[in-house]
């Protein structure tokens, strides 16, 4: 067993951004971030479009920011925790440039401020089209150079230890010697991400599968929202499974319009801001034409915006297109919508503390109230920003309950056993992915819901017996993890009985 002060599981924006404020606060104690790839993977390192917040007070303000947050959430936004989210955005973003982190400037030297879904005013704060790999740059720089900052890169957080609803640590599988450790800590942090993988089609990483949501709720932790899935509108069209390119909503900000394959602008017909409605209406729009035509994709048309100002705002976009032989100045781009963002969590308070003393959770595994039935565009760093500087000063400022020291935690018994066979774990997670589709996708039916459950309760029975009988590993646990998820987010889809934002459901069968 290792012991640590905080336990951080997951280096995205959320996990580091709080480990550097507590290293430097507490130099004397030791902070350890356990990741279970490279470092730097994680759904922090594709965002594209930017971090929303309110930075030119003469043509945007804080009402605005907050009035597009509440109305793009449908009803279901905790308006004080989106008060307090949006007016804390200045501070975190200062205190990012502090970190070194660089984003783009207009000819006057001001920032130059992009526009997405749903805003009613340009308030983007963004580093070309790679604004989340520069933020993913510079804080990962900054926590290399804290002694008291451990990084175990490739390592897999299997479970949470927890005694009487106070957790104690995690237990972690060293993924290059196969071992796993207990870890305990005064105070554990999930900041595990998103879920994409479980349906495939998405714009996430391959490490997005839900795992910290997973195991707060084998902790029994409070999950609440699982139904309100984001679905981007303009993931590339391809036809393999598995992460889609994404082209930035700020494509569509900066002038791009949405055509079926005849040319037909129609978001025209769906909503009077057109292109930029957001993003719950633009993917159901996609949907509905989709479904009309039965077309496989609708297309992006960039074909009359300035070349020269495309390629200085969105090279990375504009390359990846060429590369595959889309030259944006001639073609349009085939796009259909994919799985993006999960909307609900792990349920926290505003100090990010969960159902379970000791835990906490920040970033996209949880649930703050910001985000209601839809997120708003480029809201998620700014509440992981936001929220990893709450659960900091709470920490600073508050004497932990702590009876870890004298709890014996017992070691991980390692045991030989035969290994899984990895082909089987890939049927399944594929069968997992089609039945997500299919099933609990952007228009979801009741009679579906209730039969994927049936399915999905069948494969947790499943993979609990080949545990018995199997050495687990990071890819089986990462199934159990994303058919757990998937549960959840059926069950609570079933429950919902109202259309808001994201959720759309129809009580009777397709
Ligand atoms: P992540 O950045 O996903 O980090 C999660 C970390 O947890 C990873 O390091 C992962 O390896 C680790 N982890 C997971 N499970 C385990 C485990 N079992 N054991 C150990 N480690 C584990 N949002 C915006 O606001 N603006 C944007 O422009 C924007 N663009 C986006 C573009 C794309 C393509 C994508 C995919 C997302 C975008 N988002 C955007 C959303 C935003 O990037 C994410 O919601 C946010 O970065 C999540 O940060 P996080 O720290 O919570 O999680
Ligand atoms: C994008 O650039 O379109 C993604 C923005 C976001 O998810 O907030």
């Amino acid at each position: 067993m290792i012991t640590t002060n905080y336990l951080i599981i997951g280096s995205g924006v959320a996990g580091l951004t709080f480990a550097i404020k507590i290293a430097d606060r507490f130099p004397d104690k030791k902070i350890t971030i356990a990741t279970k790839a490279n470092a730097d993977e994680s759904n922090t390192k594709y965002a594209q479009g930017g971090i929303a917040i309110v930075t030119d007070k003469d043509e945007d303000s804080y009402q605005k920011h907050i009035q597009d947050t509440l109305i793009c959430g449908d009803g279901l936004c905790d308006e004080e925790v989106v008060k307090m989210v949006v007016t804390e955005g200045p501070k975190r973003l200062k205190e990012l440039i502090s970190w070194g982190a660089q984003f783009d400037k207009n000819s006057e030297g001001n920032l130059d401020l992009g526009k997405e879904g749903g805003h009613s005013e340009n308030r983007v704060v963004h580093h070309k089209d790679q604004t989340g790999s520069e933020i993913e740059r510079a804080i990962l720089m900054q926590v290399y150079q804290k002694e008291n900052i451990t990084v175990l890169d490739h390592h897999f957080a299997i479970d949470l230890i927890t005694e009487n609803n106070r957790c104690l640590g995690a237990s972690i599988l060293n993924q290059k010697t196969n071992e796993i450790t207990n870890y305990q800590s005064e105070i554990t942090i999930l900041a595990t991400g998103g879920i994409g993988h479980l349906y495939g089609h998405t714009t996430n990483p391959i490490i997005a599968t839900g795992d910290g949501i997973a195991m707060a709720s084998r902790a029994h932790a409070t999950i609440t929202e699982m139904e309100f899935i984001q679905f981007h509108p303009t993931a590339l069209y391809d036809t393999s499974t598995g992460s889609k390119f994404l082209i930035s909503e700020a494509v569509r900000g900066f002038g791009a319009y949405l055509r079926t394959k005849n040319g037909h602008r129609f978001m025209k017909d769906y909503d009077s801001r057109e292109e930029l409605a957001s993003r719950d209406i633009v993917s159901q729009s996609i949907d509905l034409e989709l479904k009309k035509s039965g077309d496989d994709c609708v297309y992006l048309d960039c074909t009359h915006l300035d070349l020269a100002a495309f390629i200085k705002h969105f090279p990375m976009i504009y390359k990846h297109c060429k590369n595959i032989g889309i030259d944006i100045s001639k073609d349009w781009i085939p796009v259909v919508p994919a799985q993006h963002y999960l909307c609900g969590g792990i349920t926290v308070d505003k100090n990010g503390k969960t159902s379970i003393e000791n835990l906490f959770a920040c970033g996209e595994c949880s649930r703050t109230g910001l985000h209601g039935a839809n997120r708003l565009a480029s809201n998620s760093l700014l509440e992981a920003l936001v929220y990893s500087d709450k659960i900091y000063s709470y920490l600073a400022n508050t004497t932990i309950s702590s009876s870890t020291s004298k709890t014996i935690i017992s070691d991980w018994k390692s045991e030989t056993k035969p290994e899984i066979d990895s082909n089987y774990l890939a049927t399944l997670k594929a069968k997992l992915q089609l039945l997500m589709r299919q099933n609990a996708g952007i228009v979801r039916y009741d009679s579906d819901l209730l039969k994927a459950k049936k399915q999905l309760l069948l494969w947790q029975d499943e993979m609990k017996k080949i545990a018995e009988t199997h050495q687990i590993s990071a890819a089986y646990y990462e199934l159990l993890n994303m058919i757990a998820v998937a549960t959840l987010i059926v069950e609570q889809s079933i429950v919902r009985k109202e259309n808001r934002g994201g959720f759309i459901k129809f009580n009777s069968s397709k």
